[in-house]
């Protein structure tokens, strides 16, 4: 079998079951990309190298962005890319693959996979059904993988080639959502890149909180101290709500969370979210 890597971000659990699932079917390992944040290079021997990752915002996690930046993979390496979502995968895919093109790399492949909504309550949404298909999703993009299949693969076309069209106007209207939430003046002449990072200002916790810490455990971008007992955000956020969806007291609020929702992979134990730095590739 040929060396395979399925690295993965993932604030709540669907983007690391995907990404096992994908690992354990072509027998590679799945890695969290959150191990290499401090990481200036990353270096991989591997002949088969799978990314998956949450959209956020109709777009790619700063933090993949990031890592796809650092990333120098073998040549000839088969690189192929998973999008999880609510929706649509909007420009990530693209946005991957003109970075890793840009070092010389392109992405060879890219998947779509509908998973539940974690940033808030679909109440049409059945989540069992949503996972059942996720599983027969996955066996595709193995297939797919196994046979070097190329080219972009969307789950949901219609909903892609709508998004596709209007995607300059969400990231705008996206960007002003986010000034609100981060509490900063409009226009600030940052884009939802840059935004992103300060939402963490609008996070806060209430008396339920204990100071366990698993906040900081499971923030995949490092992003939290705990000081005098209670979380301090460090304003280099992703967004990704982990913090918040693995709270064990349900304590922390603001941020883009309204409401009471909470969500949570089923399948996801929490000594798998938690990131463990690597000292060396
Ligand atoms: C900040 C944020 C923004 C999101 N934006 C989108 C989006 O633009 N389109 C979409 O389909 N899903 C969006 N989602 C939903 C997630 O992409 C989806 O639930 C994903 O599977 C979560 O993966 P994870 O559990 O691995 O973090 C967003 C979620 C968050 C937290």
């Amino acid at each position: 079998m040929a060396k395979t890597e399925i690295y993965y971000v993932s604030g709540t659990g669907n983007s690391l079951v995907i990404a096992r699932g994908i690992a354990e079917q072509l027998e590679g390992e799945a890695i969290p990309i959150a191990s290499f944040v401090d990481r200036e290079r990353i270096v991989s021997d591997a002949s088969v190298i799978g990314i998956t990752f949450p959209v956020y915002y109709a777009d790619l996690p700063n933090i993949v962005r990031r890592f796809a930046e650092r990333l120098d993979a073998e040549d000839g390496a088969y690189v192929f890319a998973v999008a999880t979502y609510g929706g649509a995968a909007g420009a990530s895919l693209d946005t991957l693959d003109r970075i890793l093109r840009s070092r010389g790399r392109p992405l060879l492949a890219g998947f779509g996979v509908h998973m539940p909504q974690n940033a808030f309550h679909k109440w049409w949404e059945i989540k069992r059904w949503v996972y059942r298909l996720a599983e027969r999703r996955t066996r595709f993009v193995v297939r797919s993988v196994i046979a070097r299949r190329r080219g972009l693969h969307y789950a949901n076309l219609p909903l892609q080639v709508v998004l596709s069209a209007f995607h300059g106007w969400l990231r705008r209207m996206t960007a002003l959502h986010l000034e609100e939430v981060a509490g900063i003046p409009s226009p600030s002449g940052l884009d939802v890149e840059g935004l992103i990072p300060l939402t963490d200002r609008a996070f806060s916790v209430n008396d339920r909180c204990t100071g366990c810490g698993i906040c900081a455990q499971v923030c995949p971008a490092a992003n939290i101290e705990i000081v005098d007992e209670r979380p301090a955000w460090l304003g280099h956020c992703e967004n990704c709500l982990a913090c918040v969806n693995w709270c064990p007291q349900d304590a922390i609020r603001g941020g883009i969370v309204r409401g009471a929702y909470r969500y949570r992979h089923p399948g996801v134990t929490l000594g798998e979210m938690v990131v463990r730095h690597r000292s060396k590739v």
